[in-house]
């Protein structure tokens, strides 16, 4: 009984991620995959949490399926994703359409429990965690869907830290490393079909700490020197680091290997120091800010990313000048800035949420516009400049220009030719009048 599938993902790359494992694991066991829900008898949900929206938008689009599913009496609904581990065994009260859930590390299971549902006709649910067993699948047959220049590969899952605001810890399990061997080997394979980029992925990613088929340790400066010796592979990425674990070894490595990219990703969420320490953030401003020059230090031409919450509890207008004051001194590029969203069963849950919507959104729009404006004092830097891009393709709109991203993720346009796909190429910075896109000469 071989099904049509239907997958839609919402949430972070890692649940992108991990719908390229789903589709391509039901794929080697014959599935076929649709892309449209009215074609298929078999919907995947691979949901996300992190906020009551990303919830909200789960339950609207099953609603959506409502009269869909009147009409084909033998169209599955699975659940996949955080919202499955969030809410367990509840979550077939919230919505009557659900007939399987399949937590976030179970996902190797999930043909199992599709054969097993068709068999029974019985609800099911499998959220158990597998030690990210999902990962280690020979990934020969384990084909990608679509293999591009560069790709995401997980190496941790799960967060230890419990900032009190988080629903992560809960959905996602605790901090479990991949064998550097099974992660070498998919890099590997990876690198013989043609990626030069990687992408680390884990939601603590420099919190990696695995253990050698011999029993050695292997930390995360570790992993990245290995990586690095890969041939193919010629630009190196991770994300999400925590301040909390970025270890002296890792900045090191910024020192010693050349394919790790000029741009970091580093969360700091405020910056003032009474709503880190209520976010339970384990570090203060002082500390981040020292973490950023050490790092400087050693790549001066580092650009930072980060992320922001506004209106946590208890967040006056004092502490938001405070996070403003930072932006504007330490420049961070494109951010994520979210609005605080109280999560059942954090501790920041039975913390009063009192700062109302409408001041939520001014302080967001004010964090959005230093951002924007940080954005185009990054790229006016890079005009008359010469970056190095890796040519991803040919503009839909004018084919005469091939693209590709620069290290600190700008996408710059620019007449070359097709030669030059999959290569890194040198590129001269000429036009930054739109703040999303650059061109450039060859
Ligand atoms: N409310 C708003 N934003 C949140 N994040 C995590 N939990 C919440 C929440 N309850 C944000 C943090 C984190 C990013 C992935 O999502 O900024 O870094
Ligand atoms: Fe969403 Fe976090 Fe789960 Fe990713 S790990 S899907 S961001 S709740």
């Amino acid at each position: 009984m071989h099904r049509k599938v239907y997958l839609k993902t919402w949430g972070c790359q890692m649940n992108h991620y991990d719908s390229d494992k789903i589709l391509n694991y039901l794929k080697i066991n014959n599935h076929k995959i649709v892309d449209n829900y009215i074609d298929s008898d078999l919907i995947i949900l691979n949901t996300c949490s992190i906020r009551k929206k990303s919830e909200y938008k789960v339950f609207n689009f099953l609603e959506r399926l409502r009269s869909f599913k009147k009409e084909k009496d033998n169209l599955i609904i699975c659940i996949c994703g955080c919202l499955s581990t969030q809410e367990k065994e509840k979550i077939f009260l919230r919505n009557d359409l659900i007939d399987i859930v399949c937590g976030p590390q179970s996902i190797h299971k999930l043909n199992k429990l599709i054969y097993k549902f068709i068999k029974y006709k019985k609800k099911l649910i499998d959220i158990k965690s597998y030690k990210i067993d999902k990962n280690n699948i020979n990934n020969k047959i384990f084909n990608y869907n679509n293999i591009k220049l560069n790709t995401y590969v997980t190496i941790i899952e799960g967060c230890n830290k419990f900032c009190s605001y988080c629903i992560v810890p809960f959905t996602r399990g605790k901090e479990i490393s991949r064998s550097p061997e099974k992660i070498l080997d998919e890099i590997c394979y990876l690198s013989n079909n043609n990626v030069c980029e990687i992408n680390l992925l884990g939601q603590n990613v420099n919190a990696y700490s695995g253990i050698f088929n011999n029993g050695d340790l292997c930390s995360f400066s570790n992993l990245l020197n290995l990586i690095s010796k890969i041939n193919n592979i010629k630009r190196i990425r991770f994300t999400t680091s925590n301040p909390y674990n970025f270890s002296d070894d890792i900045i090191n490595a910024y020192k010693n290997i050349n394919k790790i990219v000029n741009y970091l990703h580093l969360p700091v969420q405020s910056g003032s120091n009474k709503i880190l320490k209520l976010m339970r953030r384990k570090y203060d401003i002082e500390f981040y800010k020292d973490l950023v020059k050490r790092i400087l230090y050693v790549r001066p031409n580092m650009i930072f990313s980060t992320d922001f919450i506004v209106g946590f509890p208890g967040e006056s207008e004092k502490d938001f000048l405070l996070t403003l004051d930072l932006i504007n001194e330490l420049k961070f590029d494109h951010s994520y800035i979210f609005m605080y969203s109280p999560r059942p069963g954090t501790e920041s849950f039975y913390m009063k949420d009192n700062i109302d919507l409408i001041e939520k959104k001014r302080r967001f729009r004010e964090i959005k516009y230093l951002i924007d404006n940080n954005i185009i004092y990054w790229n006016k830097k890079m005009l008359n400049n010469k970056y190095d891009i890796l040519v991803e393709g040919f503009s839909k709109k004018n084919s005469k220009f091939l693209f590709g991203k620069t290290e600190n993720n700008r996408k710059v346009y620019f007449i070359g030719n097709k030669n030059m796909l999959g290569k890194i190429i040198s590129v001269k910075i000429n036009d930054i009048s739109n703040k999303n896109y650059l061109y450039g000469n060859l």
